[in-house]
Formats: C-alpha cells, sequence, structure tokens
C-alpha cells in the first residue's frame, strides 16, 4: 500500500534533484543584492492546503537554505495581492514566486517584477500569457484523470448502474481546474458517448468558493429532481460542500463524490464513506522544487528542468517541474499520514477513533 506513495516521492525527488544549475554564482556574488524570496499564495478558505502545507513547507525549505523569505497571503483579494506584490518588490526580493488568482493580475505582477530584475516562478497555477521563469507543479491532467477513474471504479464497487454524474469544476479562471476537468473528462466522456454513464448538470464554481460551491450543487439537485448518482467535485472544500447538501438530503454515503488536496476532513469522509476517493498531492515536494529553483535564482542562478508547460496563450514553453500525485482511498488514508502531509490527531478524533482502527491507521 505504502508503495504508491514512495513511488512518487521518488518521481519527486528525481525530478527535482535533476535541476541542475547552469550557473556561475552559486553564493551570491559581491556586489548582487542580498538573495530574498517573496511568496504570495491565493487564499487560505479554497482549500486548506495553502496555509497548511504550502506555507510550511516552502517555510521549511528557506530556512534549511539560510535565505530570507517573506510569506504571504492575498486572502482572495486581487488588489491585495498586486500591493503585496509592489510592497515585497520595493522591499528587495530578488525572486518572487506567486500563485496566482487569475492570469491577468498574474501577469501584471510577474510583468512588474521583471522590469525591475526580479526573477519570477509560478507556483501551482500557471499565469497564462504570463512571463514566469519557471513553474512548478503537478501533471494536473494526471489528477483529473486520478478523480475520473477513482469515480468510475466507486461507481463499479457499488453495483451503480447507468449512473446521471454532476461535475462540480473548479474556478474557471485556474487554469488547473481547466485541466482537471480535461482529466476526468478524458476518463468519464467515452462513457457519455456510450450510453453507459449518463451527462448531468456540470458547472464551474467561481474562485473555487465552497459555500457557492454548496449553492451550486443543492440547485443542481432540485433541477434533476433529486437524480444525481454520483459527484466529480474538483477539490475536497467542494466535496465537502457537495457532501452537506447530500447529508441534508439523507443521500451521503450513497452517492459517491471525488475530491483532491487530501486534507484532514475529506480523509474522515473517505473513512465514513461520504466521499469516494481524494488525491493527494505530495506538496512538501512541489514546494521543496520550487524553494530549489527560487533560491538558486535569487542567488543570480539559473537551473534546467527536464519538463515544460506549454503556455497556449503566451505561446512559450515555461521550464517546468511537474510532480505526480496518488489516488486515495479508505485503503490507503494510512499513507497520507504516514508520509507526514495530514496528523493522526487531525483525522483519528474520537468520531472517527473506531474506523482509524478499522483502517489500520497506527
Ligand atoms: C490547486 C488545488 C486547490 C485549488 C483551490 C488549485 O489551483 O491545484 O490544490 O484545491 O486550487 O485552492
Amino acid at each position: 500500500m505504502r508503495r504508491g506513495i514512495l513511488t512518487v516521492a521518488a518521481v519527486g525527488l528525481l525530478t527535482a534533484g535533476s535541476l541542475t544549475a547552469c550557473g556561475n554564482d552559486s553564493s551570491g556574488a559581491a556586489g548582487r543584492p542580498k538573495p530574498k524570496i517573496g511568496v504570495i499564495l491565493p487564499d487560505s478558505a479554497s482549500s486548506n492546503r495553502w496555509e497548511t502545507a504550502d506555507r510550511r513547507y516552502l517555510e521549511a525549505a528557506f530556512k534549511a537554505a539560510g535565505v530570507d523569505y517573506d510569506i504571504q497571503n492575498a486572502q482572495n483579494d486581487k488588489a491585495r495581492f498586486v500591493t503585496i506584490a509592489e510592497q515585497m518588490i520595493t522591499n528587495g526580493v530578488t525572486a518572487l514566486m506567486i500563485t496566482n488568482l487569475d492570469s491577468g493580475t498574474g501577469k501584471a505582477v510577474l510583468d512588474k517584477a521583471t522590469q525591475k530584475g526580479v526573477a519570477t516562478i509560478d507556483y501551482d497555477r500557471p499565469t497564462l500569457g504570463g512571463s514566469a521563469q519557471y513553474y512548478v507543479s503537478f501533471d494536473n491532467v494526471a489528477v483529473g484523470r486520478l478523480q475520473g477513474e477513482g469515480l468510475v471504479k466507486c461507481l463499479t464497487d457499488k453495483g451503480i448502474k447507468t449512473p446521471v454524474i454532476a461535475e462540480l469544476n473548479g474556478s474557471p479562471t485556474d487554469n488547473n481546474a481547466v485541466q482537471f476537468k480535461e482529466g476526468y473528462d478524458s476518463v468519464l466522456q467515452p462513457r457519455y458517448d456510450s450510453k453507459q454513464y449518463r451527462k448531468g448538470p456540470d458547472q464551474s464554481v467561481p474562485e473555487w468558493n465552497n459555500t457557492t460551491g454548496g449553492t451550486i450543487f443543492e440547485q443542481m439537485l432540485t433541477q434533476t429532481n433529486g437524480r444525481i448518482d454520483a459527484v466529480v467535485a474538483a477539490n475536497d472544500g467542494l466535496a465537502n460542500a457537495v457532501i452537506s447538501v447530500l447529508a441534508k438530503n439523507k443521500l451521503n454515503g450513497k452517492v459517491p463524490v471525488t475530491g483532491q488536496d487530501a486534507d484532514a476532513q475529506a480523509l474522515q469522509h473517505i473513512l465514513s464513506g461520504d466521499q469516494c476517493m481524494t488525491v493527494y498531492k505530495p506538496v512538501r515536494t512541489e514546494a521543496e522544487a520550487a524553494a530549489d529553483l527560487a533560491i538558486a535564482l535569487a542567488r543570480g542562478e539559473r537551473k534546467k528542468t527536464e519538463q515544460s508547460f506549454r503556455d497556449p496563450k503566451g505561446n512559450r514553453n515555461v521550464p517546468a517541474v511537474l510532480l505526480g500525485a496518488q489516488a486515495i482511498t479508505k485503503e490507503t488514508v494510512q499513507d497520507v499520514i504516514a508520509d507526514g502531509y495530514v496528523d493522526k490527531a487531525d483525522v483519528c478524533t474520537a468520531k472517527y477513533a473506531a474506523l482509524c482502527a478499522q483502517a489500520g491507521i497506527d
């Protein structure tokens, strides 16, 4: 069971480890500004990951390298995002890493940084038409494929025939959401075409807003007179909103729901059978790969990456690190805890203690 995670981690390490320095100054030469890295995270409500995982792992990587850093969160406010970036540039960051709120704001910030000679990285979300020197993320189409395959498996296990599938997609301004959808639709569309599955409502949730997601799902359920047999929810926050609506209608546990991010609450929902699966993205590896590049850039170095991301708007290939992810079901919840991503205490609370024991979580 642990093999999956180890494979993911090994791929990550290999990729990150294969970054090779090709600058000639590894310590920051005299006369160069002191390396300092600025990071802007998007919000703390659309997913727990940004504050509980990304910040923690980025901080650890910068501390280990002994480099100055400033990590801030734009709290889903685009004006604030731009202001934070301007302040960071004024305060002398030599590299700026952003997770954009949309490509327009992201581009404005990246262009300004570039004009001022500040190196740039897109972290997790790409800025289409932007100017980042690197992009660090996961293979997000593959993440979506895992969601689609996970849903198919749950439907098969439950013996649900010709199900009506609802799709609750992420923010339309986040290219990751577009890629997740591309991934799950690559699994589901052939089944819609062959009439094995029936396509139900399909809607995006602006800004990944979990509350809006719940409202949209409630409307989907009303429109279909409750005829929804399975739900692709693009991340765990949206899955939780869907599960709350299902619970109000006494449908939780009957209707499989997917997710993504492997947060503690989703792992609990998986143990209780309310959520069918989630996707574990080893954010530690992502953060370490991004920090590695940022540290090099901040010191005036360049590194080669083995992968690239095609920016369809900017028509350019951005040097990239794109990591692998793993589907998590009841049988593998333990792996996420063993990897140190989520604490056992946050999953195995009193209410879930018996389920944790049954699932062999130690
Ligand atoms: C990230 C997901 C996250 C979502 C909402 C996406 O860009 O890849 O991990 O759940 O944003 O914050």
